[in-house]
């Protein structure tokens, strides 16, 4: 199973490849997630990238291929993967299509989620995780089941992302408009597209997703 997990910065992408990733054993390639361990490890990509970030805008085209490709070899990929924030341009869109190629694999499906704008800036506002294991929670929607504690791993300890404030993320969502939803229609007319509601509660979007997944 190869999928795409398609929508705005906060419509809960990450929230949903993990459960994905839980119930069906493939891993999660999230190319932000990526590119914040670059910009922690202070790599050439990620001394790059962490002002592009930080800002709103979007880390260039060559260097998330680039990034992407090379992870799509690891031998995890071979069953299956879900692609998490990538791609986000019409140019990612067609590397992707050219690198699935080269590698003999097939695109099963791309999952749009969608969101109001009102609701995205609420969601994103309230975000923190797990600075161990990364789970995500949310100060009102999701919070760990015993205070100030991971469920998944047990640590204490938890972070918030530098581009998760209002500022950016008004710029984040023009950036979205601009040069990431017309990749809904670029899926839609190859025939790839299946739409959810993302505004729904985190366990019903998962069962939308589940019996997408499940006719495939
Ligand atoms: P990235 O890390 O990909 O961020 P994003 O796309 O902005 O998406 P988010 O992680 O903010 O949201 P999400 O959809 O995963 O939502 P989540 O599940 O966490 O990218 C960050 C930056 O990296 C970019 O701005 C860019 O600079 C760079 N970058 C990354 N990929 C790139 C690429 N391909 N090309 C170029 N640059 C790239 O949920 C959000 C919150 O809502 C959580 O608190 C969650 O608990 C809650 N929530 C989730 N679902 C629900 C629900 N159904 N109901 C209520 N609350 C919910
Ligand atoms: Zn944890």
């Amino acid at each position: 199973m190869r999928l795409i997990l398609l929508g705005p910065p906060g419509a809960g992408k990450g929230t949903q490849a993990q459960r994905i990733v839980e119930k069906h054993g493939i891993p999660q390639l999230s190319t932000g997630d990526m590119l914040r361990a670059a910009v922690a490890a202070e790599t050439d990509v990620g001394k790059l990238a962490k002002a592009v970030m930080d800002a709103g805008n979007l880390v260039s085209d060559e260097i998330v291929n680039a990034i992407v490709s090379e992870r799509l070899d690891q031998p995890d990929c071979a069953a299956g993967f879900i692609l998490d924030g990538f791609p986000r341009t019409l140019v990612q869109a067609d590397a992707t299509e050219s690198m699935l190629k080269s590698k003999d694999m097939d695109l099963s499906v791309v999952i749009e989620l969608r969101v109001d704008d009102k609701e995205l800036v609420r969601r994103v506002s309230g975000r923190y995780s797990c600075a161990q294991c990364g789970t995500v929670y949310h100060d009102t929607d999701k919070k760990p089941s015993e205070e100030g504690v991971c469920d998944k791993c047990g640590s204490t300890h938890f972070k918030r992302r530098p581009d998760d404030n209002a500022e950016t993320m008004t710029k984040r969502l023009e950036v979205y408009y601009k040069e990431t939803s017309p990749l809904i229609g670029y899926y839609y007319a190859k025939g790839r597209l299946k739409v959810v509601d993302g505004m729904a509660e985190m366990d019903n979007v998962t069962s939308d997703i589940e019996a997408i997944l499940a006719a495939l």
